[in-house]
């Protein structure tokens, strides 16, 4: 048997980056990110602009395909992803076997890999371009039908079906809220705020999910599969779970008597896993642009709905504490797109549990767009090299023996 050492020594230099904090998996031409400045572009158009100009469907297009859609192109575009809203009648029988204490994220993600087994001829690896156009449309379309299912499931009530009379968050807003017997009005200043959302999470580079969906397709995982396991990686609380995961602490803090000193204390504290969820980021160590704009948009949101939230006063009394707080400040942690999202959300009358979900719905967009750059460039597999650190080679030893 080879020696650990000498076997190390002839397999030359390995780069061990944990968290891969420093290592680029990929070239990319779809999302710029400056964590210094606090820039954020996709295809070089500024998220500032997009959000306050664009639409959802328009930026999914820029991203998708790299440039702003003229009418006729987004028309098409629009009018195909309209047309393909409805999902196989089968699918209900497997919404039927779950629970209704399932997580619509876990949900999401089988009715995702679900899909694979009603359009068998998207898992072939030398499939047609306009096969591969067929199931990016197909996701973009499906995407709100299946998560407002999910949270029909969840409370228990009638399935609704697409219409295709209403715009994306229109429709999506219709199939989470309507009842058969009593249709939900849509408001335009809700729908406004949501597409603004899914603008502000549509892509993000590199991420744990993008990085996820790039992976898994380098196999030749068809599209539905490498998407599932995007919308599995986002659902941590470390990544797109932290939606959910502030929503919660803020309303712990409140339910603690809102000393939102005391909890600072507790996320600085090292030998206390609680960490102040919501704050930090991997790349941005300045500020997160899409945080600036969600701040403001929830002043806006609850303004005009109304809604006095108290876990927002909790929300800026902590921002202000980390601001001033040297912990905080050495380590560069500010308020990320989290933060102030979930507060916006359940203005919206989104439930907390839906929070990922949401944000999996914006996401979509740039994984795909991930995805199938990743296929245009003819990437490798993805396949990270290890430093071993165990035991070197022994024998076999009878179960009697041990
Ligand atoms: N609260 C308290 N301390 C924190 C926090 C936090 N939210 N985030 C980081 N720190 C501390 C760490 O303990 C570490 O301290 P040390 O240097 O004394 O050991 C230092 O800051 C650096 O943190 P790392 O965990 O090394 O940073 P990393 O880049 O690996 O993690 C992450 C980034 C996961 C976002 C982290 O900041 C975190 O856990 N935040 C809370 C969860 C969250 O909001 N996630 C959403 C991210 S945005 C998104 O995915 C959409």
């Amino acid at each position: 048997a080879i020696d650990i050492s000498a076997f190390r020594a002839q397999s030359g230099v390995i780069t061990l980056d944990r968290g891969f904090k420093n290592t680029g998996s990929c070239e990319s031409a779809i999302t710029f990110l400056d964590g210094e400045k606090g820039i954020l572009r996709y295809r070089g158009y500024p998220i500032e602009q997009l959000a306050d100009n664009s639409t959802f469907l328009e930026v999914a297009y820029l991203l998708i395909y790299g440039e702003l859609p003229n009418k006729a192109t987004f028309d098409k575009f629009a009018g195909d992803i309209t047309h393909h809203t409805l999902v196989n009648e089968d699918i209900k029988k497997i919404l039927d076997g779950f629970p209704s204490a399932a997580h619509p994220m876990g949900v999401l993600s089988s009715l995702i890999t679900a899909q694979t087994a009603f359009y068998p001829n998207s898992l072939d690896p030398n499939r047609s371009k306009e096969e591969t156009e067929l199931s990016i449309i197909r996701l973009l379309a499906k995407m709100p039908t299946f998560a407002a299912w999910a949270y029909k499931k969840k409370v228990g009530h009638p399935v609704i079906y697409p219409n295709n009379k209403m715009d994306y968050c229109g429709n999506f807003l219709n199939m989470m809220f309507s009842l058969p017997a009593d249709e939900y009005e849509i408001d335009p200043v809700v729908a406004k705020a949501l597409d603004k959302l899914l603008i502000l999470h549509a892509d993000h580079e590199q991420n744990c999910s993008a990085s996820t969906v790039r992976i898994v397709g380098s196999s030749q995982a068809s599209l539905w599969a490498s998407i599932s396991a995007g919308i599995n990686a986002l659902w941590g609380p470390l990544h797109g779970g932290a939606n959910q995961a502030v929503i919660e602490m803020l309303e712990n803090i409140k339910a603690d008597g809102g000393d939102t000193k005391k909890w600072m204390g507790k996320a600085k504290d090292k030998d206390d896993p609680f960490r102040l969820m919501g704050f930090g980021h991997r790349v941005y160590k300045n500020f997160d642009p899409r945080a600036k704009i969600i701040k403001k948009a929830a002043d806006d949101v609850l303004e005009k709905l109304g809604v006095h939230d108290p876990v927002l006063d909790i929300a800026k009394g902590l921002e202000e504490e980390a601001l001033k707080d040297q912990y905080f400040v050495d380590r560069k942690l500010y308020p990320n797109v989290d933060f102030y999202s979930g507060i916006i959300y359940r203005a919206l009358g989104i439930p907390t549990d839906m929070f990922t979900v949401m944000f999996a719905l914006g996401r979509l967009p740039g994984w795909i767009a991930q995805w199938k750059e990743m296929k245009e460039m003819g990437e490798p597999i993805g396949r990270p090299r290890q430093v071993y650190t165990g035991e070197n080679a022994r024998d076999y030893m009878n179960m009697g023996k041990r």
